[in-house]
């Protein structure tokens, strides 16, 4: 199977650690952060929105790392690290595990505005960097990396699927109703909608077994959402001896998917 690669190439920092983006990548942004801002009021959590509070991004430009890191630092410890638009999982958890969030110094082109399968600057920053400030959130993600690093590839892809259900695509129950955690919608105005208030998709309270079995495709809205009672549930799962339910679904199996298997056109390389 040939290797997919990326159309994108990140960014450069220099010595000091900046990215000099251009005019047309900081309007980019803008327009992004602009339009995503509106979508996600009063359906992000709480949480999401106290870390962006405290995160401060800017909308005229893209942020630099280093502004990021100050605020993520003196919450959770936690940095923002640049990395290639594509990096093996290897190094992945890696950086996870050392409580560096891996950050694809590239952001997608117009003719990608609202769409796009690689996660560029856009999606980490604004989907992912303000949950990093959430304690419960943070160490999730560092146990997940941890729990990585040291699995197996087929392990790894079980793995896979609790994060895309919690960190990518989790929604949280509140007393205000349902909101959203997972930085896959937060940063998708489509999805955005669809996730809340779309009468198509599942939603049911998480049980990571069961996610473990859930099998998802990265290019489809989610036809199934699972839920947390509160953020803080992300340490209980932390706790919980989780390689040891990735066990369990293996010998289990994985659920029937709920969506059809992907169609491959012909023009596209596999
Ligand atoms: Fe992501």
């Amino acid at each position: 199977m040939a290797k997919k690669l990326s159309q994108y190439v990140s960014r450069e920092p220099d010595e000091n650690g900046l990215i000099a983006w251009s005019d047309e990548e900081n309007s980019i942004w803008h327009d992004l952060i602009e339009r995503q801002l509106t979508i996600i009021s009063g359906k992000a959590c709480d949480e999401y929105m106290a870390g962006y509070k405290l995160l401060n991004l800017p909308q005229d430009r893209i942020p630099q790392l280093g502004e990021i890191n100050k605020v993520l630092a003196s919450t959770t410890g936690w940095q923002v690290t640049p990395v290639p638009a594509l990096i093996p999982f290897d190094e992945f958890f890696r950086l996870l595990a050392n409580k560096e969030f891996p950050v694809a110094t590239f952001i997608r082109s117009r003719e990608e505005f609202d769409y796009l399968k690689e996660p560029d600057i856009f999606h980490e920053v604004f989907g992912h960097c303000p949950l990093l400030t959430n304690p419960a959130f943070a160490h999730f993600t560092h146990q997940y990396g941890r729990l990585g690093y040291a699995a197996t590839p087929k392990e790894r892809v079980y793995l896979a699927r609790l994060y895309w259900f919690t960190v990518e695509f989790g929604l949280l129950e509140t007393a205000q109703g349902l909101r959203i955690y997972g930085g896959g919608i937060i940063s998708s105005p489509g999805e955005t909608l669809y996730a809340l208030e779309s009468a198509i998709p599942e939603r049911v309270p998480l049980n990571p077994l069961d996610a473990l079995r859930t099998p998802y495709r990265i290019d489809i809205m989610q036809p199934i959402y699972y839920t947390l009672k509160s953020v803080n549930q992300l340490f209980e799962i932390s706790d919980m001896d989780i390689m040891a339910l990735v066990y369990e679904a293996m010998e289990l199996g994985l659920y029937e998917p709920k969506f059809s298997p992907k169609v491959t056109m012909t023009n596209e390389t596999t």
